[in-house]
């Protein structure tokens, strides 16, 4: 793959964030040499680089009622060499919704001889293992894991700490494209192999996300992660005194990272996950507050955000959908301590100007699920291994 090299870095204390590198080609052949004249500007990743990263790294998939079509389609891109985590919060009745992913999951593992894992969201013993290692806030009054897509991906995490991996992704289940699946993975890999951290973090920017109405549009920004965005730069601007349009995946649900990282980070319910994520980095490594792990200041964290070649294609689910996710994920904004006067008014004027808030008392703070690294993850693995078996997609009831 070829990829532009990391060629704008902006340091907000101890996070370099760079900006956009764009994949220049999805390939880059066996040859080992390029001519210098070829280079310039451009990383070669080699084929060799990719798969030992693929290798240690878990593919998160959160799925709650998605097409099965799709669903098969996305886990088919990811590569062969990354343990597949399904977490699904998918109807059981009157249909098994979350039976026929297992199927299709257990399907595809058998005939390409792969391994994977598919869990629940309700399951009870799972949600036991949760409790002994005093995760209470992941749990309802019901006692089982909170509805949410934040919260599917944390028992994707711990899954993947289960599976000693070191590095953990996320693909959405609702991607008509199984070749931007792959893609998005091997952007992944080659990220953390430009990384000089191992506190590291990618996060996919979109060619285009193209709209069908009549004819085909290549929109390339939509309204929620424009807005969310700008309230970033915003919050970085009035910190550092100059202004600036660094950060231009501020939702990006398509991201991965060390587990290094992610162990330290809190994880806000439901779409307010991935604006917590880059919030939670500020706050902790960007060197206005108190700072979190010196291992993490010395080394210091590489935050990568890359544009595909694929565009993006998935289900279109409205725009109260929409409304929803932009006030959750302004709201970790709006609720940091990092947040200035300035950014609170463009929030509150943005979101009234949309129309998704009447008033600054509608802006309710995030649910936030703390640090993995806060709990006891070991007795969470701990009860979980005795039954770990049966959540492997080969698992014949
Ligand atoms: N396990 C689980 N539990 N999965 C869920 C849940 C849940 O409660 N709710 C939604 N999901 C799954 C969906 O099935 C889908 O695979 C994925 O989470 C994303 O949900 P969508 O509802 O499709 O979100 P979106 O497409 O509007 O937004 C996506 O892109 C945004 C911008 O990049 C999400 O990834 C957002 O988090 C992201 O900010
Ligand atoms: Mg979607």
């Amino acid at each position: 793959m070829y990829v532009e090299s990391p060629r704008y870095t902006e340091r907000f204390g101890s996070v370099r964030i760079n900006d956009i590198q764009k994949v220049i080609a999805l390939d880059s052949g066996l040859k080992t040499e390029i001519p210098p004249h070829g280079a310039m500007g451009v990383v070669k990743i080699c084929e060799d680089t990719i798969k030992k990263f693929e290798e240690k790294l878990a593919v998160v998939v959160p799925v709650k009622n998605e097409k099965l079509k799709l669903f098969e389609g996305v886990i088919s891109g990811i590569p062969h060499d990354c343990l597949i985590i399904v977490v699904s919060n998918s109807h059981r009745e009157p249909v098994d919704r979350f039976r026929m992913e297992r199927d299709a999951l257990n399907q595809m593992c058998r005939y390409t001889y792969r391994q994977a894992y598919i869990v629940h969201q309700k399951d009870s013993f799972v949600a036991e293992a949760i409790k002994k290692a005093g995760y209470d806030e992941l749990l309802d009054e019901d006692g089982l894991v909170r509805d949410g897509k934040a919260e599917g991906m944390v028992i994707g995490l711990l899954m993947a700490k289960l599976a000693e991996k070191e590095y953990i992704g996320f693909v959405d289940a609702d991607n008509y494209s199984p070749g931007s699946i792959l893609e998005y993975v091997r952007i992944y890999a080659a990220a953390f192999s430009m990384g000089k951290s191992p506190y590291v973090m990618v996060r996919i920017l979109w060619h285009y996300k193209p709209k069908f109405s009549g004819g085909t549009y290549f929109k390339k920004w939509g309204r929620v992660s424009e807005t969310t965005n700008r309230c970033f730069n915003s919050l970085i601007s009035s910190r550092t005194g100059f202004e600036t349009n660094i950060i231009k995946t501020g939702n990006a649900g398509e991201h991965a990272m060390s587990l290094k990282l992610a162990e330290l980070l809190p994880y806000a319910s439901g779409y307010a996950v991935e604006p917590q994520e880059l919030v939670s980095i500020f706050e902790q490594f960007g060197g206005s507050l108190p700072s979190g792990p010196d291992d993490v200041v010395r080394h210091g964290l590489d935050l990568f955000q890359i544009e595909t070649r694929n565009p993006h294609l998935h289900e279109e689910k409205g725009t109260e959908h929409l409304n929803g996710m932009l006030l959750d994920g302004l709201s970790t904004i709006y609720h940091s301590p990092l947040c200035d006067r300035e950014t609170k008014q463009l929030i509150i004027s943005q979101l009234t100007a949309q129309k998704t808030l009447k008033s600054k008392k509608e802006l309710p703070a995030p649910h936030i699920n703390r640090p993995p690294s806060q709990v006891d993850i070991r007795e969470f693995a701990r009860h979980m291994d005795s039954r770990l078996e049966t959540y492997s997609a080969l698992h014949e009831e």
